[in-house]
């Protein structure tokens, strides 16, 4: 069993950024700049936006953080949006979720201008990504590519099985590993919340390469995979002890892996990185 280290990956992706905007800035340009809405005080969130901002500072980035209160009103939220949109010094621009009941958060992203969609959660972006053409790819689907790509792991033409059918995760990652460019190629199934148990473990017992995102702690058991499976684990689930698991029992499912993601230390700090490098990417009006 091998480690994708998401870590290290991301440190390596992390100070290629670094390099290129200290020679941005040494030929007289102004830094890369994210903002971030942060609506109340989720636990995780906080946690994410932290790391976001640490990680922007580690970019060479400038960083913004705007609070709003829980009860917020959608067009409080708008008008902010409007504001950030219009500002020639923010690339980035990108709304922590999940928002309270009373918003609607696919209004909220699609307020977002395309080109400063560093989330790619914008139908736009989203389309364009299905589609093929240039756009700002949801971060932590983007993070897992990256992530194979560093340890050489082989997509082309394995069969892959997606677990969750999130905006978020599920859906891109499985658009992205069929696509017939960047890492894509494979051959996915995509399960979900309504998949009968037995069709899923038929699926899962012989995919090479499984990627699980239910937030359910010891979702994967070692029954469910078959010896020499690559575990991409993107849960990030809190036990009541304050350790942090993900959705696969790593110590029994280990050891029947070719290549695991630990939790912590595994898709979490790639998708970081991937909104760094769509960050720059904004900076850079490479969008189109
Ligand atoms: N909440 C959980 N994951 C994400 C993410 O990738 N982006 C945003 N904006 N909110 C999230």
């Amino acid at each position: 069993m091998k480690l994708l280290d998401g870590k290290k990956c991301a440190e390596s992706l992390i100070a290629d950024i670094a390099k290129k905007v200290a020679g941005y800035v040494d030929s007289g340009l102004r830094k890369p700049q994210m903002a971030i809405i942060l609506v109340g005080t989720h636990a995780p969130s906080e946690s994410y936006v932290k790391s976001k901002i640490a990680t922007c500072a580690l970019s060479g980035f400038e960083s913004v953080l705007i609070r709003f209160p829980e009860t917020v009103r959608e067009d409080e939220l708008l008008a902010k949006i409007a504001e950030l949109n219009a500002d020639q010094t923010t690339d980035g621009l990108i709304v922590q979720l999940p928002l309270p009941k009373h918003i609607n958060p696919q209004q909220i992203i699609n307020a977002i201008a395309p080109e400063k969609d560093i989330d790619g959660f914008h139908p736009t972006n989203f389309g364009r990504m299905t589609l093929g053409q240039k756009a700002f790819r949801p971060a932590t689907a983007y993070g897992i590519c990256k992530l194979l790509q560093y340890y050489e792991v082989p997509v082309k033409g394995k069969h892959c099985v997606v677990i969750g059918r999130s905006n978020i995760v599920g859906k891109p990652i499985s658009i992205m590993l069929a696509n017939d460019f960047d890492i894509g190629n494979a051959t996915v199934t995509l399960t979900h919340i309504e998949t009968p148990r037995q069709l899923l473990l038929d699926e899962t017992r012989r995919a090479d390469i499984v990627i699980v995102a239910v937030g359910i702690p010891g979702f994967i058991t070692a029954d469910m995979i078959k010896e020499g499976v690559v575990l991409i684990d993107v849960g990030i689930n809190r036990l009541p002890d304050g350790k942090l698991v993900g959705d696969a029992d790593f110590a029994a499912v280990a050891d029947k892996c070719s290549w695991i993601t630990p939790v912590p230390g595994g898709v979490g700090r790639m998708t970081v990185a991937a909104l760094m490098i769509n960050t720059l990417m904004a900076y850079q009006h490479n969008f189109n």
